[in-house]
């Protein structure tokens, strides 16, 4: 990039700031003063500005897409099946992007996405018990007997669930929709833990991670977070 705009970047000063700062012969590249604003710079140089190292910051991106079922969590697929990658703005392609867990290729809703792999590794390490909230829909009535199998823990390949809160939005008569918050992130949990009690989940949605909600995000859509957002994703 242009030894301006690598400036810029670097958070010294506007990229108009940055020329007067090169043409004034502050600026070294590899050791060599440069005043040619037509000079280019990789992140492999070695910039300073007044004898000081000049860095690019980093700032990374964090989203939330709302995603529709029909889509894998994952950066590319081998089987080219469509991916979230898919579905996230032309501005963040070429980026170091991955989803922070997983929803199921069926599973819609809440998923977040990062530059920051510290981040990712914090939040979906297994240790971690931040909150999921889902909204699921099982056919036909679901006893409250049912209910409190899974609230107390099923066994799921041999190891017991943590104890979750499970509340009945509705029952339309034909389908009970709720309410299922869990602290794990196991794979397939939700619709195993209901498989293990003989109930099919028909529809997964993720409504909520923590204190993140997806709100009115429509499906398919895509939103950066906004800074108080980060700032709770990196105290949990
Ligand atoms: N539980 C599931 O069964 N599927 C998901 O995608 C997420 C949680």
């Amino acid at each position: 990039m242009r030894i301006n705009k690598y400036l810029a970047e670097c958070g010294l000063a506007s990229r108009r700031a940055s020329e007067q700062i090169i043409t004034a012969g502050r600026v070294k590249l590899n050791g060599k003063i440069v005043t040619d604003l037509a000079t280019d710079v990789s992140e492999d140089d070695f910039v300073t500005v007044d004898g000081k190292r000049a860095q690019p910051i980093h700032k990374h991106i964090y989203l939330m897409l709302n995603k529709p079922k029909g889509y894998i969590t994952s950066t590319n697929d081998e089987k080219g099946r469509k991916t979230v990658m898919d579905l996230l703005d032309k501005k963040f392609a070429n980026k170091r992007i991955f989803p922070i867990g997983r929803l199921d290729y069926d599973t819609e809703g809440l998923l977040l996405l990062t530059t920051d792999g510290d981040l990712c590794n914090r939040i979906s390490h297994p240790r971690n018990d931040i909150s999921k909230t889902y909204v699921a829909k099982i056919e036909n009535e679901v006893s409250e007997e049912e209910l409190n199998k899974l609230r107390g823990g099923v066994i799921l390949d041999g190891v017991k669930t943590k104890r979750c809160r499970i509340t009945v939005l509705e029952f339309d008569g034909k389908l009970t929709r709720l309410e299922v918050v869990i602290s794990e992130g196991r794979n397939r949990q939700v619709r195993r833990m209901f498989e293990s009690i003989n109930r099919e989940v028909v529809f997964l949605k993720r409504v909520g991670v923590g204190e993140l909600k997806l709100g009115g995000l429509g499906r398919g859509e895509c939103r950066e977070l906004k800074p108080n957002e980060i700032d709770y994703l990196k105290k949990v």
